[in-house]
């Protein structure tokens, strides 16, 4: 029997939009994962500090479909919700991001359909993240689905202050005094000049240690 190739629109009950974000999510998952240890194979490091992914709850996709206007249907869930599922990758360095999404978007099976770089154009609030929407086939009994997930890629630095800020808006209601909102603006960019510095140092012990590589290597020839 041949597989139907299949859209999200197909999805029409709640439990089939668990059953294939979440189908979804394990793929980019695996994927991610098994970059991850190529990577520490070949280059002895590991870029990925760790990984978070979700299912986007129902209340929070009702807001957010309501905030938009639009009917609350499992048709317009699925039409309009880029992040039902979504995952986040958390690196070590800010060079670490890019070579990560590349990887990720060279995969024949996945296609990207948006990318924001909140790294190159940060927004006004001080937030820097790079967001890919991709689309991965999720294999069924008899279709296959490529289904939308949203990837966040960021550094340690940008998660720590992404996690504090998104608490105080949380208590504000997104209505922060405008004092905590400059102060929170200086501190992102003292965790940019942060990510820059840590990047320059690890970039100086690579070199050091390839160096001694180098020298160990003449030595052994010489003896
Ligand atoms: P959402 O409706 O929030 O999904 O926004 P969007 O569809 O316009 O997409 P965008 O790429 O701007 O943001 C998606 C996600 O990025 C949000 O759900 C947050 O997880 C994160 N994000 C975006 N802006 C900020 C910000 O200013 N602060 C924090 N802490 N997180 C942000
Ligand atoms: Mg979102």
């Amino acid at each position: 029997m041949e597989l139907k190739i299949g859209n999200e629109q197909d999805i029409h009950t709640w439990e089939e939009v668990i059953l294939i974000y979440h189908s979804a999510l394990k793929q980019i998952n695996t994927k991610i994962e098994i970059l991850n240890d190529e990577f520490q194979q070949v280059h002895r490091y590991n870029p990925i500090e760790h990984i978070k992914s979700r299912i986007k709850t129902s209340e929070s996709i009702v807001k957010k479909l309501k905030r938009h206007g639009y009917d609350v249907t499992i048709e317009n869930m699925v039409k309009y919700v880029n992040d039902i599922a979504g995952i986040r990758v958390i690196c070590s360095f800010s060079d670490d991001i890019y070579q990560i999404a590349d990887m990720i978007s060279n995969q024949s099976d996945i296609r990207t359909i948006a990318v924001k770089d909140y790294i190159m154009n940060p927004k006004s609030s001080g937030y820097r993240s790079y967001h890919m929407v991709v689309t991965v086939p999720v294999y069924l009994s008899d279709r296959i689905i490529d289904t939308r997930v949203e990837i966040q890629i960021r550094t340690v630095a940008m998660d720590f202050w992404a996690s504090l800020e998104h608490k105080i808006q949380y208590k504000f209601e997104g209505n922060a005094p405008t004092h905590i909102n400059t102060e929170l603006l200086e501190c992102a960019h003292m965790v940019s000049e942060l990510d820059t510095r840590m990047l320059a140092l690890n970039n100086e012990i690579q070199e050091i240690a390839a160096q001694k590589e180098r020298e160990k290597l003449e030595m052994q020839k010489v003896n």
